[in-house]
């Protein structure tokens, strides 16, 4: 038995729902001898900015238990290397390709967009308003009204499909959610990493050189999962999922909560294989359970008393 794992999401048709999470995936063909990159849905790349970024000051990654902290800063060559010297390498390759930007202001994320429109290469721009390790990295996805100015401004200057990568950390979640798809996101990206730190006690200093690092890996999964069942209780705006993800069982419990996509993240530095075990796992699992199409799992989850009120959003 075939089944079908097309699945379409902000008006793209990808050949399956696995992708990679942004930053976890190198830059260009960093993984391309374990993995053939045709084989995945679609490749998010690292956060792209107008200007090259250094990033912040070493040590800026520290493994947790199930996870790690990272304080990368958005380290990036900028976008005029990323047209000349990237694009064209991801143009030979035939799957989706999802450029992620970031701006420290709305004409910064305007510029990055009208750079990256005319790219036939290009299918959608993924806005990353929540980077936690950068200043004012999270300043956008904090309210909903700034969200709303960034997002409505790029819906404007751009033909591409928009997906928002959100934070957990802001006081009003769905209330930037709200905001964003009013202003027109084509989609959702949950989760960005969320805040956290870790101290060498022989040092007495943190062991990240900027004190917080975003909390990455298996040990967020759940935080993933609740905000992915959130928003999917309150809005009907595909998603792009992500959050700890490392194994097709993992994947699974996003798709069956709703997601469309699932990213794989910190996973690729442990195993680089891990998209592909994805991929095959939920295939397996789908002629296992006897469904013809992704489709049929997809926000499949049963909740005891459905027709109960959705729990109260926490934050
Ligand atoms: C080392 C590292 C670098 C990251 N860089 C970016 C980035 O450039 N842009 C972005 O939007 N997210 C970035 N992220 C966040 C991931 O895309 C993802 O949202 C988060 O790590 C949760 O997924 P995971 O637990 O599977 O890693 C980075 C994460 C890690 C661990």
């Amino acid at each position: 038995m075939s089944v079908d794992l097309t699945t379409e999401i902000a008006g793209l048709k990808l050949k399956n729902p696995v992708t990679v999470a942004s930053g976890t995936f190198g830059s260009k063909d960093e993984y391309a001898k374990y993995v053939k990159y045709e084989k995945l849905g679609a490749i998010v790349t690292k956060t792209v900015t107008v200007k090259p970024r250094k990033g912040n000051p070493m040590p800026r990654i520290w493994e947790t238990p199930s996870g790690m902290l990272n304080a990368i800063g958005l380290q990036n060559k900028g976008i005029n290397d990323f047209i000349e010297n990237k694009i064209p390498y991801f143009v030979k390759i035939k799957t989706h390709l999802i450029v992620n930007i970031a701006g420290e202001s709305i004409a910064e994320f305007v510029s990055l967009a009208k750079r990256l429109d005319p790219e036939k290469s290009v299918s959608a721009l993924e806005l990353n308003i929540s980077c936690p390790n950068v200043k004012k990295g999270l300043a956008f996805c904090a309210k909903p009204e700034s969200a709303y100015e960034v997002v409505k401004a790029v819906k404007e200057a751009t033909r591409l499909p928009l997906f928002t990568k959100l934070s957990p950390e802001t006081h009003d979640f769905l209330g930037v959610a709200e905001a964003v798809i009013r202003a027109g996101t084509d989609a959702l990206s949950l989760i960005n990493t969320i805040r956290g730190m870790a101290v060498d006690i022989e040092k007495m200093r943190p062991q990240i050189a900027n004190i917080f690092g975003g909390l990455s890996g298996p040990a967020i999964r759940p935080i993933a999962l609740r905000y992915l069942y959130e928003i999917k209780t309150h809005f009907q705006i595909p998603v792009m999922a992500m959050g700890g993800i490392r194994s097709a069982q993992d994947a699974l419990e996003f798709l069956i909560t709703g997601a469309h996509l699932v990213a794989v993240g910190t996973a690729n530095f442990i195993n680089p294989k891990a998209t592909m075990e994805v991929l095959e796992g939920i295939e397996a699992y789908l002629k296992r359970k006897g469904f013809h199409s992704i489709g049929g799992i997809r926000g499949a989850l049963k909740v005891k008393g459905d027709s109960a009120e959705p729990p109260v959003p926490a934050g």
